[in-house]
């Protein structure tokens, strides 16, 4: 492809993509400038276009602009989450990149791409004060416990199994509760690490204070650090400060499902907190202390994905002090008739009904399955089945609806041409998915990668690298 193609190229791509982007040229002059940031910005394409940086936006100090840090100190900024308001004064939040573009030891042009995160931020803070709400909620039940405000804490005594390595893992959780260690869980959906950590809370010596839990793949990457330390606003916006979870839950105990979804640099920013016991707000300069003990869960084994570098090795090692491995269900086949039978007491309880005991077929059929979602799934199939009962005695194979088999049997495996070699086959097969993806969004490529559950990004990378990108 001919060189002079390029701009024509990056002019039309810039168009095409969601983000905000701005590209300058040595001189500071503005080179692209697309809509998408201009609509955030509220400022005009011409106004900033072949005007210089400082033209364009003269209220912008020049210690502020990461655009001319990068320009003028080479200095990339990477993700870096503002809140500002904007020409119509209103509030917006981005998330920024900016990078020097350097060839041959000279800085010809600084790139920044923005992307608007004003809603997503919106939903982060009601989630904090909703979270707050309910802490301080749950606070009061714990001393006042009106009528009918049962919040569920759990405690070793709703943990049922007796199979030796389950054991293991429970007696692992029992000393944990007798001292203030860092805890490290791994064990497949449903097995009951929320279980083991609130056990391991309540019945340790910080049970009167919060138990707070933050499933860190629920929260967009770029506002998890503002969820966990808190932000502080600059005070031209006469915002007040909010504090995060590590504030909420000082004193007490925080449950971090999931670590290894968190970005990899937040990972270790989280090490150093649990190294230096203080945290400091996102925007902000003052170090505040905290005494939080955390809980962490994984539900894939910790060293592949440390191998997979979407754990960090140090961050583990640190949170690693005790380790518990929670067996899957279809590891402890023995617990099952235990399991089912103090579930059935349970929804016996809850549902009032009195079905004393299971059948002997019953537990044939529970012990022949393999419980991909663990207890939960025993759980959801005994509570059906008894709310379902009529008024037998006793819970017969007939009462339980198991998965179909189409469920039970894992995702049969595609035909495999022999004669190439695996990583090669593989390698097309993922190229023939995210052809067929890509053609049911409508070459959107957003669309496919929501569809493909991986991020966008991703999915570029594996256009180009599977030479895609080209009708
Ligand atoms: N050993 C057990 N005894 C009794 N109930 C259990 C046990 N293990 C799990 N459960 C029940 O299974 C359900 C799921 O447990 P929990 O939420 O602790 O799982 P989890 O490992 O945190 O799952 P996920 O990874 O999906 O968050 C809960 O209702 C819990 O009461
Ligand atoms: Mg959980």
């Amino acid at each position: 492809m001919k060189k002079e193609y390029y701009e024509k190229i990056i002019e039309e791509l810039i168009k095409l993509i969601d983000e905000g982007v701005y590209i300058v040229d040595k001189n500071g002059i503005g080179r692209f400038y697309n809509d998408t940031m201009a609509s955030m910005e509220k400022v005009n394409v011409e106004d900033v276009l072949d005007k210089k940086f400082h033209e364009a936006f003269p209220e912008v100090r020049k210690n502020d602009s990461t655009m001319l840090k990068a320009l003028l100190k080479g200095e990339p900024t990477v993700r870096k989450q503002q809140t500002y308001k904007n020409f119509y004064g209103k509030e917006i939040t981005t998330v920024n990149s900016t990078i020097p573009i350097v060839v041959e030891g000279q800085t010809v042009a600084a790139i920044e791409v923005a992307k608007d995160i004003t809603d997503i931020r919106r939903m982060s803070d009601t989630l904090l004060e909703l979270q707050k709400e309910q802490n301080k909620r749950k606070t009061a039940t714990q001393s006042a416990s009106p009528a009918g405000t049962v919040i569920k804490k759990y405690t070793f005594d709703d943990i049922f199994g007796e199979n030796e390595d389950f054991e293991v893992a429970l007696n692992r959780a029992r000393k944990a509760a007798e001292n203030d260690a860092s805890v490290f869980i791994y064990g497949e959906t449903g097995t009951g690490k929320e279980l083991f950590a609130q056990s391991i809370h309540y019945c340790g010596k910080r049970k009167d204070k919060p138990f707070l839990a933050q499933n860190c793949a629920a929260i967009p990457e770029s506002l998890l650090e503002g969820i966990l330390f808190g932000t502080s606003r600059g005070s031209f916006t006469g915002a007040v400060d909010r504090e995060g979870l590590f504030e909420q839950a000082n004193g007490g105990t925080l449950l971090l499902d999931e670590i290894s979804a968190m970005p990899y640099d937040l990972q270790s920013k989280l090490l150093r907190v649990l190294q230096e016991d203080y945290i400091r707000r996102v925007g902000g300069t003052r170090d505040i202390p905290v005494n939080v003990r955390i809980i962490a869960t994984v539900n894939e084994p910790p060293e592949d994905l440390i191998a997979q570098g979407k754990l960090r090795k140090d961050l583990f090692y640190r949170l690693n002090v005790i380790n518990i491995q929670i067996p899957a269900l279809r590891e402890r086949p023995d617990d099952i008739p235990l399991l089912a039978e103090r579930l059935l007491e349970k929804y016996n309880k809850k549902f009032e009904k009195e079905i004393w005991m299971l059948s002997e077929g019953a537990v044939k059929k529970l012990k022949n399955y393999d419980y991909p979602g663990n207890v939960r799934e025993l759980e959801n199939i005994i509570e059906q089945a008894v709310s379902m009962g009529d008024n037998e005695h006793v819970l017969t194979e007939k009462n339980l609806a198991m998965p179909t088999a189409a469920r039970k049997g894992r995702i049969p495996a595609p035909e495999y041409e022999k004669s190439i070699p695996l990583d090669k086959y593989m390698d097309e097969l993922e190229a023939k998915i995210i052809k067929s993806a890509l053609i049911e969004a409508g070459g959107n490529i957003s669309r496919a990668a929501e569809q493909l559950q991986i991020k966008r990004q991703t999915l570029q990378h594996k256009l180009k690298r599977y030479n895609l990108t080209e009708k």
